[in-house]
């Protein structure tokens, strides 16, 4: 699970995003955005420089972020697995694979794993019902997928070539 969300953040890249709004209040969710981008999630120290730059209570800030599912508050993996467990991937062995990635990784969906290698959420509908089960592994969409092939997948991924992902 993430849990170094401490590091010291260098606020310049922010300073630039603020800069190109003119502290606009009503820019907020594209400053939002720009600073989930350039830093990966919204560091509190972030979000305390968003606050004081549009002159807005940190907690309606904090009240946004938490509102739209887009907003990260912890630093993510620097693969992004997701699986579905809707109820076509569910009938046709979703639970199996959840399991089998959740071993594969060690840790459970919804985490990070302590080396930020990756993240693990499962979801429900991935709009592909007809592939299914199906996973979407760094925004590639895989298809009929087994426990055993979407493991093999993880193993590419970890190595430093990456180069068996999501095939
Ligand atoms: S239920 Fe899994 S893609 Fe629709």
């Amino acid at each position: 699970m993430a849990g170094a969300d401490v590091e010291a953040v260098d606020l310049t890249l922010l300073q630039q995003i603020l800069a190109r709004h003119k502290g606009s209040r009503g820019a907020l969710i594209p400053i939002l955005q720009q600073a989930q981008e350039a830093y990966g999630f919204l560091p509190k120290q972030v979000l305390v420089a968003i606050a004081s730059g549009l002159g807005m209570p940190l907690s309606q800030i904090y009240g946004v972020v938490t509102f739209y599912a887009q907003f990260y508050l912890h630093r993510r993996g620097k693969h992004i697995i997701r699986t579905c467990d809707g109820t076509a991937c569910h009938v046709r062995g979703s639970a199996k694979i959840i399991e089998s990635v959740e071993k594969e990784i060690g840790i459970r969906a919804g985490q990070t794993s302590s080396d930020y290698e990756f993240t693990y959420e499962v979801v429900y509908c991935l709009g592909s019902c007809g592939l299914s089960p199906v996973a979407v592994i760094d925004d590639k969409v895989v298809g009929r997928l087994t426990p055993e092939r979407l493991v093999s997948m993880v193993h590419g991924l970890r190595r430093p070539s990456g180069a068996a992902a999501a095939s």
